[in-house]
């Protein structure tokens, strides 16, 4: 009899040990992955003034356990700002849209568990060189790829890009084309065809053609691509960079869409 209940006991606490070990590899395994890519206002350009960073950091990009960021030796580390400083390394980062982002899409309660963040943005690029096959397509394809390996799911690609598209009239007419085809073949190498992609609709631009750029970004038709309009942030003194404000604005409008994808 005492044997018996012991036996039950023990086969219980065994039981109980290890679906709590279970469950707790689910939940450092389970992130929530978003790729963050395009150029320069999504790398991060608020707070530069003369080439350095002011380091001001507003509450709504402030670190946090549940945020984390796959730097340059892809290694998930704790997410600090500026998210890009080792991968678009060329240039000075500041505050850009990814961490406003995700602490805002915390926020929500969606139920998502913890946030990964890939940062891939470079910048001063244009649409063609994110074409299949380029450096820039297999460094963010090679990146999302390694994320995973820590388990997790992908669950977002947002992208902030196209300013350096508006300096010719042929580059501007082709954005819409040249956009599509790069998200389409990105999701199909990612094996997610439904990817969701959250973008952003020009605030500024290097050259005289942002309207076709914009109409291009706010038109384009394909399923489960959402367009944010940034028309109208803050911008800083170059006239090119979205401010920290600008950049907090995006990134909480980007988590408003992202919640829509939720819903
Ligand atoms: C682990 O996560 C998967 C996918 O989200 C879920 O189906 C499974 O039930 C989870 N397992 C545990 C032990 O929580
Ligand atoms: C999310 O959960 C927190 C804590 O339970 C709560 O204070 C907050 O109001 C919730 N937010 C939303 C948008 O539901």
């Amino acid at each position: 009899m005492s044997s018996l209940i012991w036996l039950v006991l023990l086969s219980c606490s065994t039981l109980v040990i290890s679906t709590k070990t279970a469950s707790e590899a689910n939940a450092s395994q389970g992130k929530s992955i978003f790729i963050l890519a395009g150029q320069s206002n999504m790398a991060g350009r608020g707070g530069i003034k003369r080439g350095m960073w002011d380091r001001y950091v507003p509450p709504e990009c402030k670190p946090s356990q549940k945020v984390l960021r796959f730097n340059a030796q892809q290694k998930w580390e704790k997410a600090q700002p500026p998210l890009h400083r080792d991968i678009d390394y060329l240039k000075t980062c500041g505050i850009g849209p990814g961490l406003a982002f995700a602490n805002s899409v915390l926020k929500k309660n969606l139920s998502i568990g913890d946030i990964g963040l890939v940062p891939c943005a470079i910048g001063g690029t244009q649409i063609s060189e994110w074409r299949r096959g380029g450096p820039l397509y297999k460094q963010l394809l090679s990146r999302a790829h390694a994320a995973l390996q820590g388990g997790g799911i992908i669950r977002a690609i947002l992208w902030y890009q196209g300013e350096s598209d508006t300096r010719s009239q042929e580059d501007a007419k082709l954005y819409k084309s040249r956009l599509q085809k790069f998200f389409t073949d990105i999701r199909s190498d990612l094996k997610l065809p439904k990817l969701p992609v959250i973008q952003v609709a020009l605030a500024s631009a290097e050259g005289p053609y942002i309207d076709e750029v914009r109409k291009a970004q706010l038109e384009i038709d394909l399923p489960n691509v959402k367009c944010v309009d940034a028309k109208g942030m803050k911008i800083g003194h170059d006239g090119l960079h979205l401010s920290t404000d600008g950049e907090v604005q995006v990134g909480k409008m980007m988590a408003d869409a992202f919640a829509q994808f939720m819903a």
